[in-house]
């Protein structure tokens, strides 16, 4: 946000974008309201992403690391408007999609942004062949008109996520926990899509199947030309997959840098701490950083800290910061990072 004078107007917003920009999120917040008591009565609100701003670039990967609850998957379903966000603005290719109606969505991004989940059961129908399970979405938006066509549609998208054509009559529980994200990729994939929010993708799986699929993104990525979102909690993950990583915290994001930059010398506090917490052979063969252990615990997302989110952990804490939130701005070329370690605020 910025600290002083009028926020721009949306169409400012927008005119502000690159043109390499596919996706560019602006302030966005999702707050879940917490009702209590016999009427239900609205007593507070989670604030799982407050206030988040970036851009994805048209063929990139962004990688979006945090730990469990500090708003990873909530983005990704309001970025997907599989939520109503509270506020903000999602341009996608140019046009805000953060408030379209559905009837507005259906044709506009439905087809373009599609997520693959952590468990791909959760969008597979267990009474339904792969074939009659990967045709619905493509009869539902009315493309590849006849069956034939459909049919060979899904044939070639199967042997590109991996799997023989001849699979296309089999039900979901005849696959391994691999071959069941090759679906889910498959069902992902089955529209055409521009943009892919990956949730956890990989963490189910062993370290070897994580591997395979990993690589079968990166493959597709390359003939498709797709552009993704890869959330992750888990950094080494990231770092193998990602061009630019995110970092949150409390449903902020407080630090987005290019891959090498971001894992060789993390710009915020808390980045730091992640990162120490994975051991990384340096170059050298040095055995990199000493393990930073954060005081206290993680603040509640339905009353988080004010100023810095990260204040109440943070070992370099001034007093500005329990007052005042740092503006998520450049630190260094390519490098954003809310903290006030990194620039004095605009006042
Ligand atoms: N539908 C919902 N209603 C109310 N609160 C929710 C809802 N979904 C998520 N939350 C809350 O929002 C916060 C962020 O949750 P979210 O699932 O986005 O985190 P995450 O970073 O994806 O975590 P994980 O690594 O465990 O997947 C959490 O406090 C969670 O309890
Ligand atoms: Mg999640």
């Amino acid at each position: 946000m910025n600290g002083i004078g009028t926020a721009p107007s949306p169409e400012e917003l927008r005119d502000g974008l690159r043109s390499d920009t596919l996706l560019g999120v602006r302030n966005l917040k999702m707050h879940f309201p917490i009702k209590a008591g016999v009427l239900q009565r609205v007593v507070g609100h989670v604030k799982a992403v407050d206030d988040v701003s970036f851009d994805v670039k048209k063929g990139e990967t962004i990688g979006i690391v945090g730990e469990s609850g500090c708003g990873k998957s909530t983005m990704g379903r309001s970025i997907i408007r599989l939520y109503e966000p509270t506020a903000g603005e999602i341009f996608y290719n140019g046009t805000d999609i953060a408030k379209l109606p559905e009837r507005e969505l259906r044709p506009l991004i439905r087809r373009k942004i599609q997520m693959v989940f952590q468990d791909p059961n959760a969008s597979l129908n267990p009474r339904k062949s792969l074939g009659s399970a990967l045709s619905e979405p493509l009869r539902s938006h009315g493309l590849y008109g006849n069956k034939q066509e459909r049919q060979g549609h899904i044939e070639e998208l199967l042997d590109l996520v991996g799997l023989h054509p001849s699979v296309i009559n089999n039900y979901p529980h005849e696959f391994s926990g691999g071959q069941r994200q090759r679906i889910g990729i498959a069902r992902a994939l089955v529209l055409d899509p521009e943009l892919v929010i990956a949730d956890e993708a990989v963490s189910a799986l062993d370290v070897s199947v994580q591997a395979q699929i990993i690589n079968l993104l990166e493959d597709l990525q390359e003939k498709l030309g797709l552009t993704y979102i890869f959330i992750s909690h888990d950094l080494s993950v990231v770092r193998h997959i990602a061009d630019r990583v995110g970092v949150m915290y409390l449903g902020n994001l407080v630090e987005l840098s290019d891959k090498e930059s971001l894992y060789e010398e993390p710009l915020h506090p808390y980045t730091q701490a992640l990162l120490s917490a994975i051991p990384v052979i340096k170059k050298d063969g040095a055995q990199q950083r000493e393990r930073i252990v954060l005081k206290g615990d993680l603040p509640s997302p339905s009353s988080p800290p004010q100023g810095c989110v990260f204040h109440t952990r943070c070992p370099y804490k001034m007093p500005m910061c329990e007052t005042v939130v740092p503006e998520f701005r450049e630190a260094a070329p390519g490098r954003q990072v809310a903290c006030h370690l990194y620039g004095e605020p605009p006042f």
